[in-house]
């Protein structure tokens, strides 16, 4: 395994050539990496390299810069980069440098990052047509200040480019369809992440800080592989379960509450995204039981749709009629299940979407829609699938008896040729295998 990342350096090559063979010849690509965050004084948030830069590269370093260009239909790739320093290396870590940087990453030249703008200059000098990814205020500025320039050379001979764009939605389009070693890694994200909740449900008592799980979490991914989260975990008692981006995981979990967990690792840029709804105590009162198996029927109903052909909305309209059906059934809705559903009257439980795409961003690119129409699903695909019901509490006019109760159940669903993959399923879901698996280790404990 190469030590920059985990996919063969050959992927990343082949996704520069797969760009730029879908654009005009004389154009240049530039695309530049995550700028550094400042969290305080000298003291810098955690560094996350920009998805884009590191789709296309598979280099982690701050402070460089991708160039591509199509010429005579030769392509061309540079990256800028910062050059060896033994004295910022023994305070800040070691970089590749720009020597090694051409090897190690099968591109045909590295240049100093100090030289961004004379760099710059000579590759937009004469391109027809100048893309970027992610065109950030920072970028615009460089792009911008290398235009001037180039205006203010005119009479020396140099040429300005005419067109100007952003390379994001061919780039999407490319990143939605996941190759073999990505679903691989994806695959291998899921599993860590599965391992990780099925801990939580073992350990989980009343008392427990949310703060607490999700730092078990962390810990638990961290010990399988995973350097950082897809995102902020989401660790929600009872009726926090009912803030959909409940982040604040500051409370103590309650005998009789459930406890709702959305959290995801990150695996080498891919991600993973599962939540798992149970009780604190290991076992559901009955309206507990009757809200969650109402959001596994959604669940698995929604998954049982996911084919290569069907439009990406079918997920969510198989949701709400089932999420409907149930909430009329259990008295909490009243009236004619289509009308009910024409009239979005599941919305104050149900008001989110079915699920997005995953990838390299746990809310990962690609359009939903193409011209207008939601598009079809294809193999290579992963979406999450996750439907919920949250009763807060002050709801009005509705039996207490359903109060306070939020439960969210998600998957991360491959599309393949033959239908799909749930990424996910090995993470105990339905009622019996979470009970089961609770008694069994609080038995374990007590012994
Ligand atoms: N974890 C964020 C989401 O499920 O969309
Ligand atoms: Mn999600
Ligand atoms: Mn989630």
């Amino acid at each position: 395994m190469n030590m920059l990342h985990s996919l063969p350096t050959t992927e990343y090559q082949q996704r520069r050539q797969q760009l730029m063979e879908q654009l005009p010849d004389n154009s240049v690509v530039m695309v530049f990496a995550a700028a550094v965050s400042v969290r305080n004084g000298d003291v810098e948030h955690a560094y996350r390299q920009d998805s884009y830069f590191y789709y296309l590269t598979g280099f982690v370093e701050p402070e460089s810069v991708l160039l591509l260009r199509r010429l005579d239909n030769q392509i061309d790739s540079l990256l800028l980069c910062r050059e060896k320093n033994p004295l910022q290396e023994t305070w800040h870590g070691r970089r590749l440098g720009v020597e090694a940087a051409p090897e190690a990453l099968q591109l045909n030249a590295a240049k100093p990052i100090s030289e961004l703008e004379s760099v710059l200059d000579s590759w937009l000098d004469g391109a027809d047509y100048v893309y970027s990814a992610q065109v950030r205020e920072d970028v615009s500025l460089h792009l911008q200040a290398s235009i001037s320039r180039l205006r203010r050379r005119v009479r020396q001979g140099s040429q300005v480019p005419a067109f100007y764009g952003d390379i994001d939605s061919v780039l999407d389009e490319m990143r939605l369809i996941k190759s073999e070693a990505e679903v691989a890694l994806m695959e291998r994200a899921a599993d860590i992440s599965a391992r990780a909740h099925q801990r939580l449900m073992e350990t989980t008592q009343p008392g427990v800080m949310e703060y607490q799980l999700a730092a078990h979490f962390s810990h638990a991914c961290s010990m399988e592989g995973s350097r950082r989260l897809a995102y902020g975990s989401i660790v929600a008692g009872g009726a926090n379960a009912c803030i959909l981006h409940y982040e604040d995981n500051n409370q103590a979990l309650q005998d009789g509450d459930l406890v709702l967990i959305d959290a995801g690792c990150e695996l080498d840029y891919y991600a993973s995204d599962i939540t798992r709804t149970f009780p604190v105590n290991g076992r559901f009162s009955e309206p507990q039981k009757a809200i969650y198996n109402l959001v596994l029927e959604a669940l698995e109903t929604a998954i049982a749709e996911v084919k290569e052909g069907v439009p990406v909305n079918t997920l969510q309209m198989a949701a709400v009629k089932v999420i409907t059906t149930g909430l009329v059934e259990f008295g909490i809705l009243q009236g004619d299940v289509e009308q009910l559903i024409a009239d979005e009257a599941y919305k104050p439980f149900y008001l989110h979407n079915i699920g997005h795409w995953l990838g390299m961003d746990v809310h990962d690119v690609g359009k939903y829609k193409l011209q207008g129409d939601w598009r079809a699903l294809q193999a290579g695909m992963v979406t999450t699938i996750e439907p919920g019901i949250y009763i807060p509490m002050d709801t009005p006019d509705i039996d207490p008896q359903w109060l306070g109760i939020g439960v969210r159940i998600e998957d991360d669903i491959l599309v393949t040729k033959t239908g799909h993959k749930n990424l996910t399923r090995q993470v105990p879901v339905t009622v019996a295998e979470i009970e089961s698996l609770m008694q069994q280790s609080a038995q374990q404990a007590h012994n």
